[in-house]
């Protein structure tokens, strides 16, 4: 493979991209090449060791964060290499950094034994750190590794989808890609026990309204289906025993949000959107709601 890509390239200077910002994003999507090939190799080997959030690690999650900061650290204008799967942010010591990355090398790992979808999720903010609001943001995109391996990108221009051919290349899919007002698919997080009345209220009205049920439990291949099934919410709420749900503001939220509005949608907490959410901590969690406006402002209803 010599990874010449040169439709994402070509798209990424059509756009007008900072060369800086073009060289950072291919060299991610060219390790994602490597990762997608490592899951190939059924990797189900557990790692023996617990990331930040206390879960399980993979051998797969581990070797996934060290080719993404290998490639990320062989940059030299970039600030913070962070990771879901480190406690601390790898700070780079470059003498200019102008941006600053945020990876979830693997997520929804647990689901590659039974051979579901996963995917990486890059935030690429600008300056010397990534503790920052989503507002911050140069670029976001991810990688989703499923019957195809596709890479889902904005840079605050319109959201677009790569696909990986067969000899190797991202080559562009579809641009342009917007959602409508209003899905037919919810897909909600969190067990059912824990859900505060307000959300068991709300996803009670949209099964009285028809909504389909669509949730495999890995966040990047189930708000992708919203994306590309035009319409619809995601949700992992607030939950009685953990009032800032499960999902991680920097790693999973923030980029996912921003591609969700590029593309005419919404994500919020219920109260701010993610993207205003101010940062205090690497690991910060939040609840989310994202999707189509309709369905995001419905729950805001709920919760006043
Ligand atoms: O954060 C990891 C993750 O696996 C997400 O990909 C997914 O949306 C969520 O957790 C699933 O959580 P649960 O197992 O509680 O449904």
């Amino acid at each position: 493979m010599d990874h010449k890509d040169v439709q994402l390239r070509k798209y990424l200077y059509d756009e007008g991209i900072d060369p800086d910002l073009r060289r950072l994003i291919h060299a991610i999507s060219v390790a994602s090449k490597y990762i997608s090939g490592k899951i190939n190799e059924a990797n189900r080997k557990l790692a023996g060791t617990r990331n930040a959030s206390n879960e399980e690690q993979l051998e797969l999650d581990k070797l996934s964060d060290l080719i993404l900061s290998d490639t990320v650290g062989e940059l030299d204008y970039i600030g913070e290499y962070a990771s879901e799967e480190r406690d601390e942010t790898l700070v780079l010591n470059n003498p200019h950094p102008k941006y600053s990355v945020t990876i979830d090398p693997l997520d929804g790992s647990s689901l590659v034994d039974v051979n579901l979808s996963i995917g990486t999720i890059v935030g690429i903010h600008y300056g010397k750190t990534v503790l920052k609001h989503g507002r911050n943001l140069a670029a976001a995109f991810y990688i989703l590794y499923g019957p195809l391996t596709t890479l889902v990108y904005t840079s605050g221009q319109g959201v677009c989808e790569f696909v990986l051919n067969p000899e190797g290349e991202f080559v562009l899919a579809q641009k342009n890609i917007t959602i409508k007002e209003k899905g037919k698919i919810y897909s909600p997080g969190g067990l059912k026990k824990s859900w505060t009345d307000e959300h068991k209220e709300f996803i009670e009205r949209l099964e009285n309204e028809d909504y389909k049920l669509r949730y495999s439990g890995g966040l990047v291949p189930d708000v992708n289906q919203i994306l590309m099934k035009k319409g619809g919410i995601f949700s992992y709420p607030a939950l009685k025993d953990a009032p800032e749900g499960k999902l991680r503001l920097l790693f999973e939220l923030q980029p996912l949000a921003f591609i969700l509005e590029q593309a005419g949608g919404m994500a919020t907490n219920g109260r701010i959107d993610i993207l205003d959410i101010p940062v205090n901590s690497l690991h910060q969690r939040s609840p989310i709601y994202i999707g189509s406006k309709y369905e995001v402002n419905l729950f805001k209803e709920y919760l006043k």
